[in-house]
């Protein structure tokens, strides 16, 4: 006889996410869903309650999943899957000591991040922001020779920081723009970066080179802080900087200190620190800096793909199967 399965494990969404990956866990026979019914973060003390007793717990980039989350889920809790590829939220010595596995959703993200990407650096090198803000504020007076004038691909020499997933599919899209020279930097040499005749260089000749330089490494204790001054002043004085990674691989103070100085032309930020930036932060004050809101995995398609994913390696956790996407812990 077959037995009947009831909805027993208990999991936790720490936010309303996208109807692809909802539907997956509502339909499901084995979980029963709890979540934080809202499209803003969970605060601290409902995420401690919510996960009490949780077999399966799915978060998002925002929600720092640390001992404290961990001790208040209690012993249940068996997997963690994260609606991101980036997992620098995620306490993950704490969470293998408990035995806990660990999803989440790389590859599915990678085109729309690298497209957002390209689009930043062309947005930046070209000043487009600016000349929008012209255009509406009437100081558009007429066609001038070097007015609103900046930076080209053609030609140039671009560095990538962390030449993975998305570092390698940022240069196969910048590279037909008649990018000359691509140089990467990060722990190890990648066999792949010969389809586009990609050069391993120390992070210094990448910086003295590059005319762009893209941050795309993941957030470590040795990235955490890595674009501070001394970073910024072996960069020329005309290079385009672009983080898409995270906001804390970046010292905000010496970046504003780099484009208000001159030692940079300009920067473009997809990630910031904190997240959100306020409002009034000195940044947001220079036409130098174009900032976006942690918008690289921004399309429909994607975040349907990334809730399906998140949902599916949820509860292959639950059920002790193979995931989709699982974090080698
Ligand atoms: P990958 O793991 O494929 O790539 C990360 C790269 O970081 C690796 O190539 C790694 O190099 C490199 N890296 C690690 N440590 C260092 C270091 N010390 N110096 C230089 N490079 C280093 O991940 P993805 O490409 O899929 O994602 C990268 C990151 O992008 C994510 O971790 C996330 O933070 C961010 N992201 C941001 C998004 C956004 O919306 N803006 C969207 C998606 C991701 P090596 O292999 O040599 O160790
Ligand atoms: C990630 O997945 O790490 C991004 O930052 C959001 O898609």
């Amino acid at each position: 006889m077959q037995s009947v399965v009831h909805k027993v494990m208990k999991v936790f969404l720490t936010r309303r996410i996208p109807p692809e990956g909802m539907k997956i866990l509502t339909q499901s026979e084995l979980v029963k869903v709890d979540r934080w019914d809202s499209d803003e973060p969970v605060s601290r003390s409902d995420l401690l309650k919510g996960v009490q007793g949780a077999h399966g717990l799915l978060c998002l980039l925002t929600d720092k999943i640390d001992a404290e989350v961990l001790d208040a889920a209690g012993s249940s809790l068996k997997v963690i899957s994260t609606l991101s590829v980036g997992f620098d939220h995620l306490d993950l010595h704490e969470i293998k000591k408990r035995g806990i596995r660990v999803g989440y959703t790389p590859d599915v993200l990678t085109d729309a991040t690298a497209e957002l990407t390209v689009a930043l650096l062309l947005a930046t090198a070209r000043r487009l922001p600016e000349g929008i803000e012209e255009v509406k504020n009437g100081g558009w007076s007429s066609w001038k020779p070097l007015w609103l004038c900046g930076y080209g691909l053609s030609g140039s020499t671009v560095g990538v920081i962390g030449l993975g997933r998305i570092g390698m599919a940022i240069a196969r899209r910048l590279k037909p723009f008649g990018v000359k020279r691509l140089l990467y930097s990060g722990r190890t040499a990648k066999p792949y970066a010969s389809e586009l005749d990609g050069e391993f260089v120390p992070l210094d000749s990448l910086l003295a080179d590059s005319d762009f330089v893209v941050v795309s490494c993941s957030l470590t204790n040795h990235t955490e802080g890595m674009c501070g001054r001394s970073f910024f002043s072996k960069m020329k004085n005309t290079a385009v900087f672009i983080n898409t990674s995270r906001g804390t691989v970046v010292n905000q103070e010496d970046l504003y200190q780099a484009l208000t100085s001159g030692q940079i032309a300009a920067a473009g930020l997809d990630v910031t620190s904190p997240e959100p930036l306020p409002p009034d932060h000195p940044l947001l004050t220079l036409k130098n800096c174009v900032i976006l809101p942690h918008i690289g995995s921004a399309t429909y398609d994607t975040r349907g793909v990334m809730g399906s994913l998140a949902a599916r390696n949820l509860l292959a956790g639950i059920e002790g199967t193979a995931m989709p996407s699982e974090l080698p812990l």
